[in-house]
């Protein structure tokens, strides 16, 4: 299996983030998590569209964009345009899971469904086949810097056998809580889009985070 770090930037000094896009790129991070929050769908209010744009031009990092958003299919095509490559919407949202998702993919966006801890597995089965990655989110959505909610790790497994067991290329992304202790854990259950952001921005020597991440060093 293919391994990924994607770095939450909720974490990165954000006055410089500049500087912080060099770091990640030169220190072999593979994605950019951008975490979008409306205040509504959670407690708590971050960056969205202009920001993205900006970040959008001073990269070809893959970026992770994961809407915790009210309405995420009014801003499905806006978020593409703004240079997504991969955009996770809550299942939990007020929008049509499947419409949203064709609104991603016909944007050019790959279009992933993300779910809360007390969201199910059982509850995205029927949509694997429709969507590029699945979030499993092993914290509650709105803040970095979270505990790991060991409780989801069972979910993580269910969702990636049935992937196997349909056959299908379908990655699964964890985020919230993922350090040194946890990752081998969510690896171990099939999970190979690690996000991460307090663990990877703290870390003194970042390429040797990246590569204890992924199971590498
Ligand atoms: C939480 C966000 C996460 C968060 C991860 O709602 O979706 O992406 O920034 O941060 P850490 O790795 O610090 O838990
Ligand atoms: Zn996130």
């Amino acid at each position: 299996m293919r391994y990924y770090v994607s770095a939450s930037v909720l974490s990165a000094d954000l006055l410089s983030i500049g500087g912080e896009i060099k770091r990640l790129e030169e220190n072999g991070v593979d994605m950019l998590h951008f975490d979008v929050m409306d205040g509504v769908f959670v407690n708590n209010i971050t960056y969205g569209l202009p920001v993205l744009e900006q970040v959008r031009r001073a990269t070809d990092m893959t970026l992770d964009v994961h809407l915790m958003i009210t309405d995420p299919l009014r801003y499905a095509e806006a978020f593409a345009k703004a240079g997504a490559d991969i955009i996770s919407f809550h299942s939990e949202s007020a929008s049509d899971v499947r419409e949203t998702i064709k609104a991603i993919r016909s944007a050019g966006a790959k279009p992933a469904v993300a779910i809360k801890p007390a969201t199910s597995a059982e509850s995205v089965y029927d949509i694997l086949p429709e969507v590029d990655m699945l979030l499993v989110m092993t914290v509650e959505p709105g803040f970095g810097g979270q505990s790991f909610m060991y409780d989801t790790v069972e979910k993580v497994r269910l969702i990636r056998r049935r992937i196997a067991e349909l056959g299908l290329e379908c990655d699964v992304e964890v985020d919230g809580g993922i350090n040194y202790e946890t990752a081998p854990i969510v690896r171990e259950a099939g999970a190979n889009v690690l996000v991460s952001g307090s663990c990877l921005f703290r870390a003194e020597d970042m390429s040797e985070a990246v590569r204890k991440i992924k199971g590498d060093a």
